[in-house]
């Protein structure tokens, strides 16, 4: 994949950022998310490469744009073939409600080399470059933070666990407090918390339990770009769940996934702020235009732009 194509697909995760934070706050959580969605196509057909999204919206009949199996970008002769996994605004409430960490992100890699995830949920493990190959899903909740906190160098009540705020989490939450070690419950936004793992100044060295499996596969994009871990298991509520995982390709229900099975080879990832969060500083509005900030990374050299950006509306409207 051409390293330039990073800094092409950044323009994209902007438009969709700048589109749905006009909505921050206004409750209108559809309405926020189809904001980001229409801006993410329109900008995604000018980026020159046969994009095929493989993480999206949904599936054909149940999204109109963005879905699973549809293809943007000039599509010419030369143009490279990509696969994408997207999320125009990861975090919808906390748009509508105006909380921190809401973002836009698209990940990309070459043709065939993302899980075409269901969309059912994911259990999570993701952790930072300083823990990367020490966990494994088979490991007891006890295990999996003492071995962080001998990595660290720390004590267990010294490592901070990241989980979703949720009524299924309530044994490992109770599990976490057992152990003494620092929770931080998030109401939103797996994506974030899970790179926040690879970030020492956001505190955070251990994200678990379980969240969407598309968010899972674009977790584990971006957490390898930064050189940390990420493992996966699918869930499955119904046997309607595992009829839709089945159509998208997956055969071993039981199946572990390592980062490579969930974002194989090169990846590039980009993710702009909406609201601001522990990473990205979300859009502000001036008279002239607006600021974002972006992240953009790329797995093959570890190299991480941060992006901030001005965009003056008098001469590019947007
Ligand atoms: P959306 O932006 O699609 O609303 O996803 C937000 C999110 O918090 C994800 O980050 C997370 O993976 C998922 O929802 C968790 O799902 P649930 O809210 O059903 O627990």
């Amino acid at each position: 994949m051409d390293r330039n194509l990073a800094l092409e697909f950044v323009r994209v995760t902007e438009a969709a950022s700048i589109s749905c934070a006009r909505l921050m706050g206004r409750g209108e959580r559809d309405a926020a998310d189809q904001a980001a969605v229409d801006a993410m196509r329109k900008a995604l057909d000018s980026i020159n490469v046969t994009g095929t999204v493989v993480i999206g919206e949904g599936e054909r009949d149940e999204a109109p744009m963005l879905y699973i199996g549809e293809e943007f970008g000039k599509r010419g002769p030369d143009s490279p073939k990509v696969d994408v996994a997207l999320d125009p605004l990861e975090g919808t409430n906390l748009c509508a409600l105006g909380h921190n960490d809401a973002m836009s992100v698209i990940a990309i890699a070459d043709h065939g080399h993302f899980l075409h995830a269901p969309d059912t949920y994911m259990d999570k493990v993701a952790v930072g470059p300083d823990c990367r190959g020490l966990l494994r899903y088979e490991m007891t909740t006890r295990e999996k933070v003492e071995a962080v906190a001998h990595a660290k160098k720390k004590d267990v009540n010294e490592v901070t666990v990241t989980v979703l705020d949720r009524p299924r989490h309530e044994k490992l939450i109770a599990d976490l407090r057992a152990l003494g070690c620092r929770i931080r419950l998030i109401s939103d936004g797996d994506i974030s918390a899970a790179l926040s793992t690879c970030n020492e100044e956001t505190g955070i060295d251990l994200l678990l339990g379980s969240g969407g499996a598309p968010e899972g596969v674009i977790s584990a994009a971006a957490v390898k770009c930064f050189g940390g871990d990420f493992i996966g298991k699918l869930m499955f509520r119904s046997d309607e769940e595992k009829a839709r995982a089945r159509k998208m390709g997956v055969t071993d229900f039981d199946k572990v996934y390592g980062i490579e099975d969930l974002a194989r080879g090169n990846v590039m990832v980009s993710m702009t702020g909406v609201t601001d969060g522990a990473w990205l500083k979300g859009v502000k509005f001036y008279s002239w235009g607006c600021t974002t900030n972006s992240i953009v990374m790329r797995s093959a050299t570890g190299t991480i732009r941060e992006l901030n950006c001005r965009h003056r509306f008098d001469i590019k409207p947007m």
